[in-house]
Order: structure tokens, then sequence, then C-alpha cells
């Protein structure tokens, strides 16, 4: 590990210590290893909701309005991962229903003839990052667990990431997203397929014809 890496973590105990911890109980610091059973999260979704609503582990809970858990059917065959909330979300407490959303929920309904209703989609960070800048490293890395139970939970055959901080944070690879989008992938035996994210399609309508290529992989695997 990183000396960087080690100095952050004795930065954390110390803290904990300050705040009256006696000891902690040992920890997974094997960053190749992020486990889908090594956290105490419950094993239902209400009840994780619950949690993930009172949560206050990263600085992104102090400048949230709402937390956005993710939403869709419980059963989902497919998920989607975005990044983190933008302002629309951090007002309704909703996954992806800004521009971007829009965008998103029409190639479900036009492009994958699949209901937004009957997917289910979640982000990798609940708490909107102040003007929608990418999330940190700790921020990540203290709501990840949380999409990692979501995702051990609904048990969806398909994974599809949007844009490049989804995929990067989900996977720990670092090929960029102009690279690796539409290859199909495997994460943790569920398969994976990683697109371009909606707000960037917005931004560069030219790379809709990649996008549009992917989901059309996409269809023919559901
Ligand atoms: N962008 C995201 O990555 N997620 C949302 O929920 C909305 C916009
Ligand atoms: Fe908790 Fe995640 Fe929100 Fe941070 S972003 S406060 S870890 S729910």
């Amino acid at each position: 590990m990183k000396r960087v890496k080690k100095l952050k973590i004795l930065k954390n105990l110390y803290t904990l210590k300050l705040l009256g911890f006696d000891y902690v109980e040992d920890f997974n610091i094997d960053e190749k290893k992020i486990s889908l059973s090594n956290n105490k999260l419950p094993d239902d979704l209400n009840s994780l909701n619950n949690i993930v609503q009172n949560c206050h582990l990263c600085q992104l809970s102090k400048t949230r309005k709402r937390v956005v858990f993710g939403e869709g059917n419980p059963n989902a065959n497919l998920l989607f991962i975005g990044e983190g909330p933008g302002a629309n979300e951090d007002a309704t407490g909703r996954p992806f229903v800004g521009r971007a959303g829009e965008l998103l929920t029409k190639v479900i309904e036009n492009v994958l003839f699949i209901k937004r209703e009957d997917i289910y989609i979640a982000n990798i960070v609940k708490c909107r990052p102040p003007n929608n800048r990418v999330p940190n490293d700790e921020e990540v890395d203290a709501c990840l667990p949380y999409l990692l139970k979501q995702i051990e939970i609904i048990k969806p055959k398909l994974i599809v990431t949007l844009g490049a901080t989804a995929y990067k944070n989900l996977t720990g690879d670092i090929t960029p997203i102009s690279k690796i989008r539409g290859e199909l992938l495997e994460f943790n035996g569920i398969k994976l397929i990683p697109t371009f994210h909606p707000s960037f399609l917005l931004r560069n309508p030219s790379a809709k014809k990649f996008a549009f290529l992917d989901m059309k992989k996409i269809k023919s695997l559901m």
C-alpha cells in the first residue's frame, strides 16, 4: 500500500480515537478485493434506504438537500449506474430526473423498449457534489458499499455504467471511457457494459451514434 494511503488511514484512526473509540474492528484494506459481502449492511432495499437516508459518512452530507438512494424495480434485470445527483435530483430525491435524466429515460423507453420503472437506476454517490463536481476518492470510498449492497440485493443480469466516473469507480479500471465503451465485460459475475453519460451526449451530440450502438448491444443481451 502506498505510504500516503497508510497515513490517511492512520489519520482517520486518530480522529476516531478523539471521538472516543477504544478500538475499531478489523477492516479489509486490500484494494483489489472489493467484496460484495464484507459489510454489515442490511439485505433488503428498504432497510438499506433507511440507513442511507441518515448517512453522514462523507462531507457531501453537509451540502445535500436530499439523499438520492436510487429507484426502480427491485428485481430488475438491468441496472444503470450514474455518477451522482445533480441539482434536480438533489431537490427531488430521485435519480436522473433533470435534462440528462430525460435523455436517459427516452433511450430506455424508445431504444431499449423497456419501461423506466422496470429497470433500476442508481449512482456512485448518493448525495450531490457541490457545483456538480466529480466526487472525490474519500466520498466514493464512503458511499460505494451502499451501491455494492444494492447490486447484491437486486442481482441484475446486466449493469450499464454511465460515463467515466461510474465505470472507473465501480471496476477500478482506468481505461478511458472512449476506449472501453460498448465492450461486454464482467463485474463480480454480472455482465457489464460501459457507455457514455447522457450529460456528455447532451454536450457532444456527435457521440450519440456510439451510445446508440451500445444500446443495441444491450438490447441484444436482454
Ligand atoms: N447525473 C448522474 O450521474 N446521476 C443522476 O442521478 C443525475 C445526473
Ligand atoms: Fe453517505 Fe454517500 Fe451521502 Fe456521503 S454521499 S453522506 S457516503 S450517502
